[in-house]
């Protein structure tokens, strides 16, 4: 698979625009507003007839390469003016090939390897008909109860745009080997991962500094890496729903950031401003969100039913349509559409599932994967002779697919039974025993994996949670094991063995037991088809952890939202681990510490690094200098090891208040025993600054503290300032 430039949309080239030009003068108004509709053929009676009207511009939800190409003929051989179809559709975490879902991708802080995975999902959509990729996710995501921070890069800015940016290059690899092209499509716009209480669809309510500084930037950062198109959320935003609000999708998309890529609503998202309550029925709800700067209406036939009437009754004026048809029709000629709208069938079976591909998702997977805590059982030395293989999720070929699998087959998925008979052979007895359903009641096993763990040299217990209880409209309240799984649990460590647990989750859980009681925590996430090598890879040595959390893990559900980049209050702890009556009237809680258990950033290895010598090339910068920083860090144990190395500033006075840090910057480095390496870091101090109270971004002269370390909660310090 060769690496290539990615496309660019989003932006103008005057040979396509003389060719929008042309084509715009030659449609009827209901042309024009059946480009800006997006349909489903399984939801329509004569999808067909719709087609060669010229009534839908998109669907989505179709896969089957053949329809797709049924289809796509009659558009253009049988529409009168033979514009191509756009075909839009999920593929969150690889098309067939499935990958680790993207919160466990994000631990790897690997951007070029995520690219890499990327290409190999675009590769297999765009052989298969697709155009159109409804991803990357985007969304910052602070509250674990929410199911769709499995979809997204964690709780941190600077990580989610540099992931936002390498998974649009991926998409957008120019030079796929169907020889069509996709684009990605940035989402959920914006401010959908503040759902309040962690349910999915809920309200957000938030400042203006916290959307620009926390939630916009992503896909800033998507756009600037040439996404063209972006979803707007279902969620409202301080009282307007993201898709008829004007704030978001004009005056900061397109007045601020001059971008001309193709808004889409979510599904039925135009429809759902009656019930958000600020539209009286569909034909109002059309009128808002086209208004507000809403390109195509996914799913709620709103557009297509009423702007005609709407446009003709002079409540939105042509001049909208016509911008919205632009940037619909400029996306299809820049994909090639127009060329290109067929996709060559016999190609399918060559792409699919390729070795090449399946080899990445291997890697992607091994590189996601967190080890907790590890007493020293692990790696599994060669003098273990038996092992008992416990849990509901053990042999499992569903959970490891994860919350959106798209053509995931569970048939393609190596479970983790299947990963250990495979790569520990017969030189290991394994037994295997489920003991318990991932959410059921039943506890008839339990006595089965006690007296099978008595009998083996250590157990590993696959528990978690299954494929279904993360993603979309699957927000949890209790983020401990679900069923009786922690009945299992307690019961296996009793017998006294050593207890490696592999924990598939969606999610950070709620796991202060398990860290405290059992011997080792590998956090396997759900990690595609992949699964089943990676975690024995692991487990035995042959490949050493290496991934690193992006999303705090809670001690209790009472913390969440718990993430690294807080406010430090007027009252902060004294020290970390305090509670209220030790630390009395200080920001606190009674019953706990304010820590997660475990930080954003924190994952261990087989190995041991050490951190020395840190070292600013100059402490005082201008405003507009870069700030050079480095650490030296070494491999102190004695195997090889990959650390993920990062950087954290805090600007320790302004004007505003500021977090207590954030993340500037990060690198994966491999090292030897003993070798060492000086990892250097710049950061432009332009990056360092922060919103006014009246929205003015500026870089405010003043001290700063940076830290280099292995998470959000240790490093080196070193401080700088930052001259007027
Ligand atoms: C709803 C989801 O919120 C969105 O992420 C997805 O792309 C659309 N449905 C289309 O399936």
């Amino acid at each position: 698979m060769v690496d290539s430039k990615p496309l660019r949309f989003g932006e103008i080239d005057p040979a396509i625009e003389a060719r929008v030009d042309e084509l715009l003068a030659r449609m009827t108004l209901a042309e024009k507003i059946g480009q800006m509709n997006q349909s489903d053929v399984h939801v329509l009676s004569d999808p067909a007839g719709a087609i060669r009207s010229g009534a839908i511009g998109s669907l989505l939800s179709i896969v089957d390469p053949a329809r797709i190409n049924h289809y796509q003929r009659i558009a253009v051989e049988e529409s009168r003016l033979g514009i191509p179809l756009i075909v839009g559709n999920d593929v969150i975490h690889g098309y067939r090939t499935i990958f680790p879902i993207p919160l466990a991708e994000s631990c790897t802080w690997d951007p070029a390897l995520l690219e890499r995975a990327a290409r190999v999902a675009a590769e297999e959509a765009s052989a298969c008909g697709t155009d159109w990729i409804f991803a990357p996710m985007v969304d910052v995501g602070r509250d674990p109860r929410w199911g769709r921070v499995a979809e997204g890069a964690g709780e941190d800015v600077f990580l989610g745009m540099e992931l936002a940016r390498a998974r649009v290059r991926g998409f957008q690899a120019a030079d796929l080997e169907s020889g069509r092209r996709i684009v990605a499509c940035p989402k959920h716009y914006v401010a959908y991962g503040a759902a309040e209480a962690g349910r999915d669809y809920n309200t957000v309510d938030m400042s203006e500094r916290t959307l620009r500084e926390v939630y916009l930037p992503p896909f800033k950062a998507a756009f600037d890496a040439g996404a063209g198109s972006v979803m707007s959320a279902f969620n409202d935003l301080n009282g307007v729903p993201a898709t008829a609000n004007p704030l978001t999708l004009r005056t900061i998309l397109r007045d601020e950031w001059q971008w001309e890529g193709v808004v889409l609503t979510d599904y039925n998202a135009v429809g759902e401003l009656v019930e958000h309550g600020i539209a009286e029925d569909d034909r109002a709800a059309a009128r808002l969100s086209a208004l507000a700067g809403v390109d195509m209406d996914m799913i709620t036939n709103a557009f297509d039913k009423h702007l005609t009437e709407l446009v003709e009754s002079g409540e939105v004026p042509e001049s909208v349509i016509d911008a919205a048809v632009r940037r619909i029709l400029r996306l299809k000629f820049q994909l090639g559409l127009f060329e290109r709208p067929y996709s060559d069938e016999a190609l399918v079976e060559q792409i699919i599932l390729r070795d090449d591909f399946r080899t990445i998702a291997l890697e992607v997977a091994q590189k996601s994967m967190v080890l907790l805590k590890n007493d020293g059982v692990l790696p599994l030395t060669p003098a273990i002779k038996r092992l008992a293989v416990i849990g509901p999720l053990a042999d499992d070929k569903h959970a490891p697919l994860g919350c959106w699998a798209g053509q995931g087959r569970a048939d393609d998925v190596e479970t983790v039974l299947d990963g250990l008979r495979s790569v520990f052979g017969a030189a290991v007895e394994l037994t295997h025993v489920r003991g318990c359903d991932v959410k059921g009641e039943s506890i008839d096993e339990i006595d089965a994996a006690v007296s099978t763990t008595r009998e083996a040299d250590v157990a590993v217990l696959v528990i978690g949670e299954s494929a279904d209880m993360s993603g979309e409209a699957h927000s949890r309240v209790y983020l401990g094991l679900p069923g009786r799984q922690q009945k299992l649990v307690e019961a296996v460590v009793a017998t006294g063995k050593p207890v490696v647990v592999v924990l598939m989750a969606g999610r950070p859980l709620v796991i202060p037991w398990l860290a405290e009681h059992t011997s080792a925590i590998l956090l396997a996430w759900h990690a595609g088809i992949r699964t089943g090598t990676a975690v024995a890879n692991l487990l035995c040595g042959a490949v050493n952890p290496s991934g690193k959390l992006t999303a705090s893990f809670p001690r209790a559900e009472g913390q969440i939202p718990v993430y690294y980049a807080h406010k430090n209050t007027g009252r902060p702890a004294h020290g970390p681990g305090t509670k209220q009556f030790e630390d009395p009237f200080r920001s606190t809680y009674i019953d706990s510490p304010n820590e997660p258990l475990y930080p954003f950033g924190f994952g261990l290895s087989y190995t041991t690094f050490d951190y020395s010598d840190v070292q600013i090339d100059a402490p005082e910068l201008s405003a507009d200098g870069t700030l050079r920083i480095s650490a030296v860090v070494r491999n102190t144990g004695s195997c090889a090891g990959d650390e993920v190395v990062q950087l954290y500033i805090r600007d320790d006075v302004a004007s505003v208040t500021r977090a207590v840090k954030e993340l500037k910057g990060f690198q994966r480095v491999s090292l030897q025993p003993g070798e060492e390496r000086t990892v250097r870091f710049e950061v432009s101090a332009q990056s360092l600054g922060f919103y006014t109270p009246a929205l003015e971004y500026i870089v405010e002269p003043g001290r700063f503290t940076a830290w280099i370390g292995p998470d959000s909660a240790r490093g080196l310090e070193a401080r700088f300032v930052v001259k007027g």
